[in-house]
């Protein structure tokens, strides 16, 4: 499937981050010193996508801010000399060609991305959930987008949880074809444990043909009164194939403050400005631990 458009809801209240969010999108929370929303933009414009549409809600502006360009600000860090920061800045609003659709009722996951269908249009689209951090070169999209060639079909990212944290996830049914590649039998949206067909759970990486809208169309409210896009997906599953695809990397939970925090330390780390810094910290506290 040749790609060119992702879909990235962020319409969402970012409970675990309360209070900040009253007052700033979780999708703007900093991993180090970047929102976790620019990682997954430069993750889909690494895969070759030009087009990124972020579904936000009323009240979340600052992100749309963010995608612009301050010619002002440019201005000043130029006749400061601060090219690096100029750089900085100017790349953000350089990525993908951004757009914004209004999610007005929080009525799910599967209800958000079907809020973004004209923008999508009749094409297949990568849908990436900006919480899910994932540290890897190359990025989950590129590794699914070869996948999903191969296959000729969608490709839905999956990891192995332990089964007692099941419950917080979509999870796969799935028979296994090919090195970390998974034939989908079914989908289930946060299951009980004892009712969960294996512990292979979703991670927020899609790659969708256009064919699932009807298919959202259609979807009743599931797990928590929401529209899923599992369900979504599971009524795609008449029609066309799906594949799970176990992809190489680690995946921090960035909509809550102790991945975040990890996820910060160890971004640190790998980054070759900021490792020598970051070692040096993580040591010193390590150290007073030991004391204590
Ligand atoms: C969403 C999806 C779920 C998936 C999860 C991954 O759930 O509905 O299938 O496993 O993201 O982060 P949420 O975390 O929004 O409740």
């Amino acid at each position: 499937m040749q790609v060119r458009k992702a879909v990235i809801p962020a319409a969402g209240l970012g409970t675990r981050f309360l209070p900040i969010t009253k007052a700033v999108p979780k999708e703007l929370l900093p991993i180090l010193d970047r929102p976790m929303l620019q990682y997954v933009v430069e993750e889909a414009a690494e895969a070759g996508v030009e087009e990124v549409i972020v579904v936000t809600a009323r009240g979340k502006e600052s992100i749309a801010s963010y995608f612009q360009p301050r010619p002002d600000l440019e201005a000043r860090l130029a006749e400061a000399g601060s090219a690096d920061l100029l750089e900085s800045i100017r790349h953000v609003s350089t990525l993908a060609d951004v757009s914004f659709v209004i999610q007005e009722e929080p009525l799910g996951l599967g209800h958000a991305v079907l809020t973004a269908r004209n923008a999508v249009g009749h094409e297949p689209f990568v849908v990436i959930l900006p919480d899910d951090i994932v540290h890897h070169q190359p990025g989950v999209i590129s590794q699914m987008l070869e996948v999903s060639a191969q296959h000729q079909a969608g490709v839905i990212a999956v990891e192995q949880v332990p089964w007692e944290t099941i419950h917080n996830y979509g999870v796969v049914d799935a028979e296994e074809r090919g090195a970390r590649t998974h034939f989908i039998k079914q989908l289930v949206e946060k299951p009980a444990r004892e009712d969960a067909p294996s512990n292979l759970s979703i991670v927020g990486r899609y790659i969708l043909p256009p064919e699932i809208f009807d298919c959202l169309e259609r979807t009743p409210p599931g797990a928590r009164g929401e529209i899923q896009l599992t369900d979504g997906i599971q009524l795609l599953l008449e029609q066309q194939d799906v594949y799970a695809y176990e992809f190489l990397g680690t995946r921090y939970d960035g909509g809550a403050p102790m991945g975040l925090l990890r996820a910060s330390l160890e971004f640190g780390m790998a980054r070759e400005d900021t490792g020598d810094a970051v070692r040096a910290l993580v040591r010193e506290i390590a150290g007073q631990l030991e004391q204590d």
